[in-house]
């Protein structure tokens, strides 16, 4: 295929040891969100994407084919188009008609994701230039250099900024500014707040692939790091925490128990909590005074009927 590229800036795989080592050290043990996303966990995620609990990708993919045209003309066609954590994909196809971007670079974390929807997308889009990027994105989003030059638009969907903490987000916002560049743009989906019950459905699905996919974690610890540990005594617990704003996803170990990883002994308390992620909810105002923070002007947003979730346009204050 001609239209596209590949580059490994080799993140996250080499790291995943010392995270866990340094999580689970901890007084609160944990362990970072991004280690989901080995091919497995991507394809389970994928799935939980499917759920109708999970209102947000429903949502969002509703908003982004209603307002394609709309987003187009206010960005211009022929941008460079950056979407971190790209996945599958399969959101910024509902765009690329309406854009028409000079390029598309795609990032993930997983090469192996990223490599087979990257070539999927070369080939249902023969005319677009892709420059595929295996990135740790909550590190830094190294863009390839044959990429052509021009303005920039980041496209950041599916609320992934709700996986950091405020200040961590603001810092990512303001590592995008920098990539961007004059005249750059930003278009980002993030979740509202909401009610309670709807928020504790969407992460504890009945058919349990957000359990699965917690627990997948576990089982990465035992394929890749020979971990001795039984994920099946450990449960899935998620919750909305209304004082920070936040669902919080954790492990919780069902007896006491040794995890042993090369040498090391980590010990679980009967109910004892390892903290997998965090999702962050927004209020629209609270989400524009975070971006205008880190150097963002809003262009428009869009919140769908019900209120479940929010789209931002943002322009890059030039310097
Ligand atoms: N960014 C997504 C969110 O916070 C990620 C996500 C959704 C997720 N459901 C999950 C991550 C379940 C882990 C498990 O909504």
């Amino acid at each position: 295929m001609e239209n596209i590229t590949f580059h490994d800036h080799k993140p996250a795989a080499l790291s995943l040891y010392d995270a866990v080592v340094d999580g689970l050290s901890r007084e609160d043990k944990s362990i970072p969100p991004k280690f989901f996303y080995d091919k497995h966990g991507s394809e389970l995620f994928d799935k939980i994407c499917e759920q109708p609990e999970y209102y947000l990708p429903d949502v969002e993919r509703r908003m982004l084919s209603q307002l394609a045209e709309e987003i187009a003309e206010l960005t211009g066609r022929g941008r460079v188009v950056i979407e971190p954590g790209a996945g599958s994909a399969s959101k910024v196809r509902l765009l690329l008609d309406a854009l028409r971007p000079g390029a598309f670079v795609p990032m993930d974390i997983s090469f192996d994701y990223l490599k087979s929807s990257a070539m999927s997308l070369a080939r249902e889009y023969p005319w677009l230039p892709i420059h595929a990027a295996c990135v740790d994105f909550t590190h830094s989003l190294p863009v390839p250099k044959e990429t052509p030059k021009g303005p920039r638009l980041l496209f950041f969907p599916g609320s992934s900024l709700g996986n950091f903490d405020r200040n961590e987000a603001g810092e990512f916002l303001h590592m995008v500014h920098d990539v961007l560049g004059d005249d750059g743009m930003l278009l980002i989906g993030v979740d509202t707040k909401k009610s309670e019950v709807i928020l504790n459905a969407a992460y504890n699905d009945a058919a349990g692939l957000t359990a699965d996919f917690n627990l997948n974690l576990l089982r990465r610890l035992q394929r890749e790091l020979d971990a001795d540990i039984d994920p099946n005594i450990f449960e899935h617990k998620a919750f909305y925490n209304v004082k920070e704003g936040r669902i919080e996803m954790h492990l919780i170990s069902t007896r006491q128990q040794t995890l042993r990883i090369n040498g090391y002994h980590f010990e679980f308390e009967e109910d004892e909590s390892l903290h997998t992620e965090n999702s962050y909810k927004y209020a629209p105002m609270e989400f524009i005074d975070l971006a205008s923070e880190s150097g963002f002007n809003e262009v428009r947003h869009w919140v769908d009927e019900n209120g479940l979730f929010a789209i931002y346009l943002l322009a890059v204050i030039n310097a």
